[in-house]
């Protein structure tokens, strides 16, 4: 009797654990208000419902979302004209009944975008006017889609690299830099009170935040609005250190914009190479070291996780109103985009939450934090 008791007690006691993290009984959105936003990227399975588990997790723990794919430009306007909002509409919907901060993803963006968008009719580079008017039919139409129910807007996402250059898209060979300015006005003319944001990966390297500084006090000067900097934050064990993610932070803010912290993971997996960085287009072949933890980490590993993630968080509620948004790519282990990226086929344990949907360690710890402040 007293055994089944205990067990009963046990389960109980488990299955609070994504809602209640911890003794004082707050969930991690709610002991983080006033401090920043918490969020999570949404993927299809969760934005259609079908993924009744990860809403439940969403719905209790986070305030704030992002699309993790649906609004990139290849899924919203397929062909040229032609404009699919149905998955962005869900999301949409979504995140306004359940009272969350809305941020889009992504406007102008290398990656995941239609070919039809650079070439004319025999496959030559359109002309700059052309790829002008596209990218202001693009903008104007998304951002006016949404008007005054998105809150913020991913605008150009990855354009500079490591070194502190321009990458070399097509938007940049057809356009030069001139792009960042043009996509950043068209969207505050498609909704003058929309937030706008440059978004991008690697930031802390030297040469990447200044361009980045330099571009922020370009717009600024040209009376063209930015409010704030996206920090995509895939992060790895080996770095960045946190007094460089820190000094990213201070010099941006210290440029006159917010910090948003807005695709936040902490691989726990062995890099192919240091500071690989974000862009989608990077693959290294599969081989066994790189994936070691396929039957569940071990304690020494996990311990050290656990203290790399509070220490990020530590630094970010070091800088409430400053950092004003802290959002994950994505809610459990078993959803990360990491399990395939840089590497395929590797098992990765990169959130908050884990394969069965329950609150890690670090979360009572983050809630901890945030109490304490
Ligand atoms: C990733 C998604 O998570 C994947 O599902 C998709 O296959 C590729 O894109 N930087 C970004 C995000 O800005 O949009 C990317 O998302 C990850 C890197």
């Amino acid at each position: 009797m007293k055994n089944k008791k205990i067990l009963l007690f046990t389960l109980l006691l488990l299955s609070c654990n994504t809602l209640f993290s911890q003794s004082s009984g707050k969930t991690l959105k709610d002991a983080l208000k006033g401090k920043f936003y918490i969020g999570t990227a949404l993927n299809l399975g969760q934005i259609s419902g079908k993924d009744v588990a990860d809403i439940d997790v969403i719905k209790q723990n986070f305030n704030a979302i992002v699309a993790e794919n649906c609004m990139k430009s290849m899924y919203l306007q397929p062909k040229e004209g032609e404009f699919d909002f149905a998955d962005a509409d869900k999301f949409v919907t979504f995140g306004e009944q359940n009272g969350m901060w809305i941020t889009g993803h992504c406007l102008i963006w290398h990656s995941q975008l239609p070919r039809w968008f650079f070439i004319d009719e025999n496959g030559n580079n359109v002309s700059p006017e052309t790829l002008k008017a596209r990218m202001k039919s693009h903008i104007s139409t998304v951002v006016g889609q949404y008007k005054g129910r998105i809150k913020g807007w991913d605008v150009v996402n990855e354009a500079i690299m490591e070194d502190g250059s321009y990458r070399k898209s097509k938007f940049y060979e057809i356009l030069g830099e001139e792009f960042i300015p043009l996509a950043f006005q068209y969207a505050q003319e498609a909704d003058p009170n929309v937030e706008l944001y440059y978004n991008d990966y690697n930031e802390w390297y030297p040469g990447k935040r200044a361009t980045v500084v330099r571009l922020i006090k370009t717009l600024k000067e040209r009376g063209i609005r930015i409010d704030a900097i996206g920090m995509q934050g895939h992060v790895g064990m080996d770095g960045p250190s946190m007094e460089e993610y820190e000094q990213t932070i201070l010099d941006y803010t210290r440029a006159g914009v917010k910090v948003m912290v807005t695709e936040f993971d902490l691989s726990i997996l062995p890099a192919p190479r240091q500071g690989v960085g974000a862009d989608i287009s990077t693959n290294f072949a599969y081989q066994k070291e790189l994936n070691p933890y396929t039957e569940g980490v071990p304690d020494s590993a996990s311990t050290a996780w656990t203290n790399r993630m509070s220490d990020f968080f530590k630094l970010f509620l070091k800088y409430p109103g400053k950092v004003s948004r802290v959002t994950m790519w994505g809610v459990t282990d078993g959803g990360s985009w990491k399990n395939g990226f840089p590497v395929r086929g590797r098992t990765d344990y990169p959130l908050l939450f884990d394969r069965k949907y329950q609150a890690k360690p670090v979360v009572a710890e983050i809630i901890r934090l945030a109490e304490k402040k």
